[in-house]
């Protein structure tokens, strides 16, 4: 949601901002620009639109100089156009300042200001900041930047700098993610790890409500009070090879085709024979205290956790919710002492689940993160944090991170299940063996590329699409038509296939699309059944079922078949064919698959 990058040291600013926004520009792509000090004074180059349209300006006109701020823009406040691109600038031209998040007092702050002469360029919330910092200056950007974010709210992260202290970069984290690079005689800024990868793999955390004074020589962070806080790099585990296509036409397809191994990473260490969940100690410790999990997130994490509720009950028999964060906030529930919070999220840092895992804290549960990105927020509040090791995810629809949520959430059900004596050894065991065969599982049906992509071809003219599945295959129906959604733009609803009849039947008509999952044993003859009255309006089923299962093909007009599994584990593999269909129906389309109109890959504001 915006993406940060700065830069000070002996290399062209503009090429490494450039570069940094184009490993960023998943988190937003409404407009993109850079400021660059220079001689005294400070250019800014901006454009609405993707990246490459910024590119082109500064392909016409350079901007020399060697430290720089820039920004790739997901609009909050203000429509996208060249004006309410970032950077901003104070009246005078010297300050300039980037910005994530949202100021939430902005509107009193641009009266205040407005009544006091300042005229106003843009129409976001960011440019208060640039004349808050401006007339707060005296001499020391860093105490401007200090009283400038005293007089805002809300959750952003904020990087200034200016003509009169040329080389000197400061930037406020309040709440919104940010972090330092550290190279030799160079220094970096990023919303995120991945945007200066190419150049350092060692990184200081910026947390929330501190300050980074950042220069050449690296950056001395304090909190908004002015004390120093001493703090050890961390070094990233990722490679600059992780952050390219690979050969790959969209990074969708690539991490796709990820997926065998990311399974297999996050299976790792964790399982031998049995399962051993590597430094979960409060979980360890206390598996008999948990009388409730209560899971948390939202989108495709929020899917993960639909299939994770289902795990924790059918294989560990704790009781557990799954709630959209962004309702769970307002919800009032129940949670007490005794609950574990299961929050669940990709980036960890999307405000939401923050904020609903915070909540629950409160409300005396423990907090256990299930996250991808090391040291984001949401790993470093929890009391304990399962890192789900899927890489990093680029595009902006979310596909491997999904499968290593569900194997990581199926590593927590077995080992809660044995600890609480749920689970014999043998049934474990059985089990586990079952995760281990499911990369092999998952690399078979990549194989298959020809039927999700002759499928898709079918829908893409389709106005609507349903999705429908019974128990877990519904939670794998639902992930199904949020893929095709966020990338086709074809509208799709996902509902149990029960509640079919109750409603939306009268919308199934000759031709109507329904993919149906089918893969869970229990209540196959009744998918079976449901399908039948499907078919009798005329519909054209697709269905995704087990390879061996002769019955489906009677009723559906395609089956997209993966290998059999235990049915705990058949998400896992069901979701692959759905993703390839949302992929080919898009591609067939033209989409712009990898950056979906209106959407962002890290929401990191309410
Ligand atoms: C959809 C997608 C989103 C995210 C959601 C939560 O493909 O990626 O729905 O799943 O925004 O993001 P995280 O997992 O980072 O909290």
């Amino acid at each position: 949601m915006c993406g940060i990058v700065g830069y000070v040291g002996s290399r062209s600013a503009q090429e490494v901002l450039v570069r940094g926004l184009r490993r960023l520009e998943y988190r937003g792509y409404d407009s993109a620009g850079v400021a660059v000090a220079h001689n005294g004074a400070v250019a800014v180059t901006k454009a609405e639109g993707k990246l490459d349209r910024l590119v082109g300006r500064l392909e016409e006109a350079p901007l020399p100089g060697r430290a720089g701020i820039g920004h790739t823009r997901w609009a909050t406040h203000g429509v996208p156009s060249d004006r309410n691109a970032h950077p901003h600038r104070d009246t005078t031209g010297d300050f300039v300042v980037v910005h994530n998040g949202i100021v939430e007092n902005f509107r009193a702050l641009r009266d205040e200001l407005e009544a006091s002469g300042v005229e106003f360029r843009s129409e976001t919330d960011t440019e208060v900041l640039a004349h808050l910092v401006a007339a707060h200056y005296d001499g020391d950007l860093k105490e401007a930047v200090r009283h400038a974010i005293a007089r805002a709210s809300g959750a952003y992260a904020l990087v200034a700098m200016t003509a009169r202290e040329p080389g000197r970069i400061v930037a406020a984290r309040m709440i919104s993610p940010l972090v330092v690079g550290l190279g030799r005689g160079e220094t970096f800024l990023a919303s995120d790890i991945p945007a200066v990868l190419d150049y350092t793999r060692r990184f200081l955390i910026v947390e929330d409500g501190e300050i980074a004074d950042v220069t050449r020589d690296g950056a001395a962070i304090e909190t908004i009070d002015g004390d120093p806080v001493e703090r050890s790099p961390i070094t990233a585990e990722w490679d600059a090879a992780a952050v390219e296509k690979g050969g790959f036409d969209h990074f969708m397809l690539k991490e796709i085709h990820e997926q065998p191994e990311v399974i297999r990473r996050t299976l790792g260490a964790r399982m031998q024979d049995e399962v051993a969940l590597d430094g979960l100690s409060w979980v360890e410790g206390h598996p008999s205290e948990v009388a409730r999990i209560w899971i948390t997130a939202c989108g495709t994490a929020y899917h993960a956790g639909l299939v994770g509720r289902v795990l924790f009950e059918r294989l560990a028999r704790i009781p557990a919710e799954v709630a959209y964060a962004h309702e769970l906030r307002y919800g009032h529930p129940l949670i007490g002492e005794r609950s574990l919070s299961l929050a669940i999220s990709q980036s960890g840092e999307t405000a939401d689940t923050l904020a609903a895992a915070r909540l629950a804290r409160h409300h005396g549960a423990r907090l256990l993160a299930l996250t991808n990105v090391v040291g984001s927020s949401l790993a470093r509040e929890a009391d304990d944090v399962l890192y789900i090791w899927a890489g990093p995810e680029i595009s902006v629809a979310s596909t491997k991170a999904y499968i290593a949520m569900l194997v990581g959430q199926s590593l927590l059900a077995l080992w809660l299940g044995r600890a609480r004596g749920v689970l014999s050894a043998s049934e474990e065991r059985k089990l586990a063996a079952e995760l281990s065969g499911l990369p092999a599982k998952a690399a078979s049906i990549l194989e298959r590329l020809d039927g999700p992509r002759r499928v898709a071809e079918h829908l893409a003219g389709a106005g609507s699409i349903y999705f429908i599945g019974r128990g877990l295959d519904h939670a794998t129906a639902m992930e199904g038509a949020l893929k095709l959604k966020e990338i086709s733009y074809i509208h799709a609803e996902a509902m149990p296939a029960g509640e079919l009849k109750h409603g939306t039947l009268a919308l199934v008509t000759e031709g109507t699309p329904v993919v149906a999952v089918v893969t869970q044993q229990e209540v196959h003859s009744k998918m079976l059944l449901g399908l039948q009255e499907v078919k009798a309006r005329r519909a054209t089923v697709i269905a995704v079922a087990y390879e061996d299962d002769e019955e489906i093909g009677l009723v559906a007009d395609h089956v997209l078949r993966i290998p059999r599994t235990a049915d705990p584990f058949s998400p896992i593999l069901a979701a692959i064919p759905l993703q390839l269909l949302a992929y080919h129906v898009a591609r067939h389309l033209g989409r712009d698959i990898d950056q979906p109109r209106n959407l962002a890959k890290s929401v990191t504001v309410e």
